[in-house]
């Protein structure tokens, strides 16, 4: 029984370093972020426990998102498995695996936006962005996402970019907040 959990301690030895030196590659190999910063967050949260929601939370903050070449890199710092680390990201609608615009851009899906021009309103933000929900502009400046209810219903139809809130809005309004040419042409 010893003799075989020493030898299996020396193989998992071997396993994690070849497993390391693979994570290690992959993040070489991952551009557009920065990796001191990545390697600073991650190895203050090394070893400790039920650190991984905000371990995440500051990899999103430094890289805009997480990047899935990262994963394996943050499971072995909390001792778990990518993919127990991938399934806590998929549950949460905060994190995510995609580069993310520096502005993101909700559009009121609600009732009473609707009813007061909310996809008109939504239709021309798509046309200004040139992009459609839930992607990104390439210049990575935008995000386009939609919600149920911004909480303002009295000012239908709303929008918010980042943090801010817009309502009252008109096709006017929008190019005006947005500030930028329409990436596409069409009618409402
Ligand atoms: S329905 Fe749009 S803010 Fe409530």
């Amino acid at each position: 029984m010893t003799e075989v959990e020493s030898g299996s301690g020396a193989g998992m030895d071997s396993l994690r370093s070849g497993k390391r030196d693979d994570d290690r590659r992959r993040l070489d190999w991952t551009p557009g972020f920065d990796q001191v910063r990545v390697e600073e967050v991650i190895n203050r949260y090394r070893g400790e426990r039920w650190v991984l929601i905000p371990l995440l939370q500051e990899i999103q903050e430094v890289c805009g998102y997480i990047p899935p070449a990262l994963i394996p890199r943050i499971a072995e710092a909390v001792g778990m498995f990518p993919v127990q680390v991938q399934g806590v990201i998929s549950f949460y609608s905060q994190l995510h695996t995609e580069p993310r615009g520096k502005k993101v851009v909700t559009v009121c899906r609600g009732t009473a936006c609707h009813v007061r021009g909310g996809r008109s309103i939504l239709k021309v933000v798509k046309e200004h962005l040139g992009i459609e929900e839930g992607e990104t502009t390439p210049d990575l400046e935008y995000t386009l996402e939609t919600v149920a209810c911004i909480g303002v219903c009295a000012l239908a139809p709303n929008m918010m970019v980042g943090r801010t809130t817009y309502g009252s809005l008109n096709p006017s309004k929008v190019a005006r907040i947005l500030g930028r040419p329409r990436a596409a042409q069409g009618g409402d």
